[in-house]
């Protein structure tokens, strides 16, 4: 199986990724795109031998159809059978998703359904939860939605920061996203449930 991953910053859910693709694994990696020319995960990537793109979403301003028009073009060229989004920040249309619906997945900081979008650690910390965590999705056209794959749970702490709390969600994410990739790639649709 074929994966592309769209990152936009650091990427280290990208980093984990690539490292869990090998030997009896069934994907490689065929592409890390960003939307960000300056990612730092386009050199983490390039450094593994991983093909890489950026498509900057600056110029095309609100218009993001044109912007996704631009970005698919890598994508499409990579044959991908499996699209991963790991910390990529813009949204995607419907039209978009539609041409990966049911093999598109992304990694989103909290137990979703709870805290879609934004600020996620910062939202359990305010609402007094004694838990939080990762969840990995298939991804539609709603935000943050669609059949969860798999979920990591971590406790909070008393002392903790938003800070400190997404550093021990990222933990997690780091395990998660490899585990449910392996299972999604063999076709094995049992939920991972870490933590
Ligand atoms: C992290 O906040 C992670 O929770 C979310 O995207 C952000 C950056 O991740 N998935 P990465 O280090 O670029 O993978």
């Amino acid at each position: 199986k074929r994966v592309a991953i769209l990152i936009s910053g650091g990427g280290s859910n990208m980093v984990a990724l690539l490292d869990s693709m090998v030997g009896d694994h069934p994907a490689r990696p065929c592409l890390v795109l960003s939307n960000d020319e300056h990612a730092g995960g386009l050199k983490k990537a390039a450094e593994r031998g991983v093909a890489t793109a950026w498509v900057d979403h600056r110029p095309f301003k609100g218009n993001r159809t044109a912007f996704e028009a631009e970005l698919i073009k890598p994508i499409l060229e990579a044959k991908p059978d499996i699209v991963c989004l790991a910390g990529f920040m813009r949204v995607l249309t419907g039209d978009f998703v539609s041409h990966f619906q049911g093999r598109m997945l992304n990694i989103h900081p909290s137990l979703l359904p709870k805290y879609k979008g934004l600020n996620t650690h910062a939202r359990a910390l305010e609402a007094g939860d004694a838990e939080h965590g990762c969840s990995v999705h298939e991804v539609t056209a709603a935000l943050d939605d669609g059949p969860i794959l798999g979920q990591a749970r971590v406790p909070v702490l008393d002392e903790d920061t938003p800070e400190t709390l997404a550093a021990r969600v990222l933990t997690q994410e780091h395990l998660l996203y490899p585990a449910v990739l392996r299972r999604f790639a063999e076709k094995n649709s049992t939920p991972v449930h870490l933590g």
